[in-house]
């Protein structure tokens, strides 16, 4: 195994996990910088092209895991690894967000759900070559339309 070197940290404007969105339907339209350190600014070179990238990071104020457990999405319980839970083996995030601007050092970004101050494990340009239509969202999308049978209007 590698060890793990942090790049950087975000700034965020969430400063407690509470004010993060979070559930179904949530939306992460938030903006933060991605503040790389100076040893690592020149593999930031091209990157201005890319209009979203993939953020790998720490789960740092994360204790322990659970292999089961409930999201706050569906009342029924998951596989860890079916979810998005900070409580994993390895408490490592992956997030998009969309490149607003680069800065030096400073990547501008929105849709950030990271705490302030996170570390950084790596960048990533977003591509997908998935079509839509191909993708299954297993029991997200079951608990989506139970949401939607619910509350019809929302
Ligand atoms: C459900 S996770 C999803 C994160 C990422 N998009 C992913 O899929 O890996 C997002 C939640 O992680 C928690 N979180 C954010 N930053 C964190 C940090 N630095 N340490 C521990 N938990 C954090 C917050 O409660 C936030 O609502």
């Amino acid at each position: 195994m590698f060890k793990p070197q942090l790049i950087g940290s975000v700034r965020s404007p969430y400063r407690d996990t509470a004010s993060i969105p979070r559930g179904l339907g949530a939306k992460h339209a938030a903006e933060g910088v991605l503040e790389i350190l100076p040893e690592f600014e020149s593999g930031l070179t091209d990157i201005e092209g890319f209009s979203h990238l993939f953020v790998i990071w720490v789960f740092d104020q994360a204790t322990g895991f659970e292999l089961i457990g409930k999201a706050p999405t569906d009342d029924r319980p998951h596989g860890v690894f079916a979810t998005r839970s900070p409580r994993r083996p390895n408490p490592i995030g992956l997030t998009v967000v969309e490149l607003l601007r680069r800065d030096g050092c400073a990547l501008h970004v929105r849709g950030v759900d990271m705490l302030d101050g996170t570390p950084i494990l790596d960048i990533k340009p977003y591509l997908s070559s998935i079509p839509m239509d191909a993708l299954r969202r297993g029991w997200l999308a079951e608990a989506e339309a139970a949401k939607t049978q619910v509350e019809p209007n929302s």
